[in-house]
């Protein structure tokens, strides 16, 4: 991959801006602040539904524009004189009631005549990585594809955060971390670095129709994880195999919601199979460092 850093041109208009969509959420905050530091704010507008939890962008001197994904009118509007668009994918969990929301947002992208269009998709989703959220992702990505829009697929590992939480200090607690995965692999990233990612996407010319699998050269697996947690604790942990239903039972025991803990055995059932242990060197390469490590996330969520 070659990239010009840093050139980019501003297309001539001064109403000219690259717009976020998901800004007020987690992933798009950190998009934003990453921006920042390449670009000036008044080259860069945000897209939300709620434009009063938006305002510490326009104290920066941010545009703000009312866009919700289900109002495909706002959304035209909020999208116009967009040299570059980030579509954020919507947390919607209903799968058709989401691809919709991402099929508006596209449609409005075609009408409001954006130029270049970012979108944050799912690794490895032609692996066969976790297809509940995957087919999503793709239906999404072949829509943007068939608009004609220019294009970059981010697709983003699963976030890191989600597994480095306070359910650590009980796994620390009980010496035992229990799951079905077996010494399957998975591939996380942190968002800040998935942010820096999206932000140099957007920064930067040379991005156009390319699809980059935004995830670690390096997969765990629940072995390391106990190592790890081994390590920063000075307490042996260890991590024990069991079958899904032994796995659910526990979780469920220990007071997790049943439909949380489907989702989990499902994950581990993917995990188990291998189809979420892939690598890329994409983020390295786009970020230009080694993304920060699973090791290195938990080390810092124990010394904070
Ligand atoms: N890779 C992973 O592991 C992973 C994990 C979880 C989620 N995701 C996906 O990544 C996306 C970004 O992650 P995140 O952590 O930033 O999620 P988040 O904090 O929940 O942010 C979601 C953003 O979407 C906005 N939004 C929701 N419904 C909308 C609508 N109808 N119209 C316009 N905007 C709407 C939210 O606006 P409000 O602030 O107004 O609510 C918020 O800005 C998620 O939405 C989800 O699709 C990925």
């Amino acid at each position: 991959m070659k990239f010009q850093k840093n050139i980019y041109k501003r297309r001539g208009s001064s109403v000219s801006k690259i717009v976020i969509t998901g800004a007020t959420g987690e992933l798009g905050q950190l998009v934003v602040q990453n921006l920042l530091t390449k670009v000036s704010a008044s080259e860069i507008a945000v897209s939300v539904r709620n434009v009063e939890k938006a305002s510490a962008f326009a104290e920066q001197g941010i545009e703000v524009r009312y866009g919700d994904y289900e109002d495909p009118a706002s959304l035209e509007k909020s999208f116009s004189g967009a040299s570059k668009l980030l579509l954020i994918s919507t947390p919607e969990n209903e799968p058709v009631a989401r691809i919709r929301m991402h099929v508006n947002a596209i449609e409005a992208a075609k009408k409001a005549g954006v130029k270049h269009i970012a979108y944050t998709g799912f690794a490895f989703v032609d692996k066969g990585a976790f297809p509940s959220l995957g087919n999503v992702h793709l239906a999404t990505e072949y829509t943007i594809r068939v608009s004609g829009i220019p294009f970059t697929i981010l697709r983003n590992a699963f976030y890191q955060e989600v597994f480095v939480n306070p359910a650590l200090q009980s796994f620390i607690d009980s010496g035992s971390i229990v799951t079905s995965a077996g010494e399957g692999r998975i591939n996380t990233v942190t968002r800040n670095d998935l942010a820096l990612a999206a932000a140099t996407v957007l920064a930067e010319d040379g991005h156009e129709n390319r699809v980059y699998e935004l995830a670690s050269a390096v997969a765990w697996n629940y072995d390391d994880l106990a190592e790890i947690l081994s390590d920063v604790s000075g307490k042996t942990v260890t991590h024990q195999y069991v079958t899904d239903s032994e796995a659910f039972n526990g979780m469920v025991i220990a007071g997790l919601p049943e439909g949380l803990a489907r989702f989990q055995i499902a994950l581990y059932q993917s995990i188990a199979s291998g189809n979420e242990g892939n690598t890329s060197g994409d983020l390295e390469k786009l970020i230009g460092r080694k993304p920060t490590s699973i090791r290195e996330s938990i080390t810092q969520f124990f010394n904070k």
